[in-house]
């Protein structure tokens, strides 16, 4: 992919989980009868509140994403919501959907917000920014050239039919600062205050939307424009000074690094801090990006070649996008130092808004779809080690979004014509939205750790790992078992208090390689049961690859 190709290396930090204890003790108690596993959840120990925004999504003009998955049309014979697919709003419904993102990505930085409102057989087409991507062929024309019939109206609608807010990106490379204020002008001006209002009313929407969030820029380091880190640092000095906000703040994300890249974060703060440092205090975030592509194991940086396979793996490749994975809490972690050294209040939080597994093509359900792949049980228990890493962070990470909600990479959901389906990160994604607005509490997990061999040498990696957070007298612990043979019997034990009720949802299947298609689309569902509760502790059999949530009510 062009520029990522260029900036993705190899994080020198190895991946940590700050919550997880494996004592040498406990390392051969999966012999003896009795758990060899222990969660110690400590409900008086709050880390923090954890943002909803953390269950965030994200949405291109890329591939399949908009068209076919997204936006049906209105004459369409698909069930939809002026044009929009039903059965995706009636999904995100259910999860709880805080914020999207849109509309990119790459994308962002080429597209004129001006093409995509009026009247929409007046919209200009447009030659898309993933046009020359190769892998494109064979995929329908809206994929390659932009009808521009979704944009920010149809957007907008698709935000208040989910009941979530939308998060603009705003281009930075290729359009002035004069057409970002415009863009904002549009969507956040008084009804009837200026032209822009009454071209937005005469689109439907007299009352404005009220945007709150604004990317300025997308991997300004790479596709959005190649610059430095200090000139970028000057471009969204300049992009965010004195923008209209009709009485509603709002709230700016710097395009951040991608992954282990410290040089791009130390550069931008260090440049906002030599002009003023009160300017920290209107950086609502600071966007990292992530993606775990590289399965390797070491021989190639080549972002071609180091990929692997959404649905043919072995047991070492299981295991290795899990470790890549959980490079994530090291990257929050060592970002999170490098802006301190500016921003010492850290008046600046983190934004994780692309995040995901990357394989090579091959799996897609609909052939053509730029990007798309099918995930598997994999990709959920990479999605839910991923999610209690922001989980245990709250005070760090303030939104995050996998890439992308549907037909790209690590996607909820597929979709294509009348066909959908919900993927196991969709299931996911509906476990954990318990977890949205809750205290993050302290969970000592302590697992013995997993061997296996790479490459003919002997690896571990961590037994289990999870969050745990209260809302009032309701406690949500989840937990993965990344361990593709163990099942793990867990003693859960709660500190300072007891239980009233218990129950679990469990995702899992015998076979690694299951998931969710438009022929079986129940091949991996979550199952749930009511547990026998009294006292405080509970014991309870966790199965390999799984991801397991439980739902505790204490007295
Ligand atoms: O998610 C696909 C692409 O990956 C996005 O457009 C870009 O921001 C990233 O490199």
């Amino acid at each position: 992919m062009i520029g990522r190709r260029k900036f993705l290396r190899e994080s020198a930090l190895g991946a940590s989980a700050l919550l997880l204890a494996r004592p040498a003790s406990l390392a051969t108690a999966a012999l003896s009868s009795g758990p060899d596993t222990r969660i110690e959840i400590l409900p008086g120990e709050v880390l923090g509140t954890i943002s909803p925004n953390i269950y965030g999504h994200f949405l291109e003009h890329i591939g399949g994403v908009i068209y076919d998955g997204v936006w049906v049309g209105e004459n369409s014979k698909i069930l939809n919501v002026g044009g929009i697919r039903k059965d995706l709003i009636d999904e995100m419904c259910k999860i709880k959907a805080p914020v999207v993102r849109y509309p990119g990505g790459c994308f962002a930085d080429s597209y004129d917000w001006r093409d995509g409102v009026g009247p929409a057989e007046k919209r200009p087409r447009r030659t898309n920014f993933w046009n020359n991507e190769d892998e494109t062929s064979g995929a329908p024309a809206n994929h390659h050239f932009e009808s521009n019939q979704f944009g920010t109206d149809e957007f907008m609608r698709f935000c208040k039919a989910v009941g979530c807010q939308p998060y603009l990106a705003a281009n930075v490379r290729s359009l002035p600062a004069e057409d970002f204020y415009r863009w904002v002008e549009y969507c956040n001006s008084p009804a009837g205050s200026t032209s822009l209002a009454e071209q937005r009313a005469a689109s439907g929407s007299p009352q404005p939307y009220d945007v709150r969030y604004w990317g300025v820029g997308n991997e300004s380091w790479g596709c959005g424009g190649n610059f430095t880190a200090q000139e970028y640092a000057v471009e969204f000095r300049r992009y965010t000074t004195w923008v209209p906000e009709y009485g509603h703040p709002l709230s700016f994300v710097a395009s951040g690094p991608n992954s282990d890249n410290w040089q791009w974060t130390q550069g931008f703060f260090e440049e906002i801090a030599r002009k003023d440092k009160d300017l920290f205090s209107s950086i609502f975030g600071w966007a990292l990006h992530y993606y775990s592509w590289n399965l390797s194991r070491g021989r190639t940086q080549n972002w071609d070649d180091a990929k692997g396979d959404a649905i043919k793996f072995d047991v070492q490749d299981w295991y290795e996008v899990l470790r890549e994975g959980n490079r994530l809490e090291s990257l929050i972690e060592g970002h999170w130092q490098a802006m301190h050294e500016f921003d010492s209040e850290h008046q600046v939080k983190l934004v994780v808004d692309e995040w995901g597994a990357w394989y090579r093509p091959g799996s897609e359900l609909t052939p053509g779809n730029f990007l798309e792949q099918v995930p598997t049980l994999r990709d959920a228990v990479f999605s839910a080690m991923a999610l209690d890493t922001f989980n245990r962070h709250p005070e760090k990470v303030t939104l995050a979004s996998p890439a992308q909600l549907v037909n790209c990479l690590n996607s909820l959901y597929l979709a294509h014509e009348d066909k959908f389906c919900i993927t196991p990160i969709g299931h996911v994604f509906g476990m954990y939205s318990a977890h949205q607005a809750g205290d993050a509490v302290r969970a000592i997990i302590s697992a013995p750790s997993i061997h296996y061999l790479r490459d003919n040498k002997p690896a571990s990696f961590c037994g289990m790992a999870g969050s745990a957070s209260m809302r009032g007298k309701d406690l949500t612990l989840t937990v993965v078992n990344p361990s593709v043979s163990e099942t793990r019997e867990t003693e859960i034990l709660l500190r300072g208090a007891s239980l009233r009720s218990a129950k679990s949802t469990t995702l899992s299947n015998s076979d690694l390689h299951a998931r969710n298609t438009f022929d079986q689309r129940n091949a991996v569902t979550p199952e749930s049961k009511d547990l026998q509760a009294a006292g405080k502790v509970i014991t309870i059999q966790i199965a390999p690859a799984s991801v397991t949530k439980l739902d505790l009510t204490l007295m």
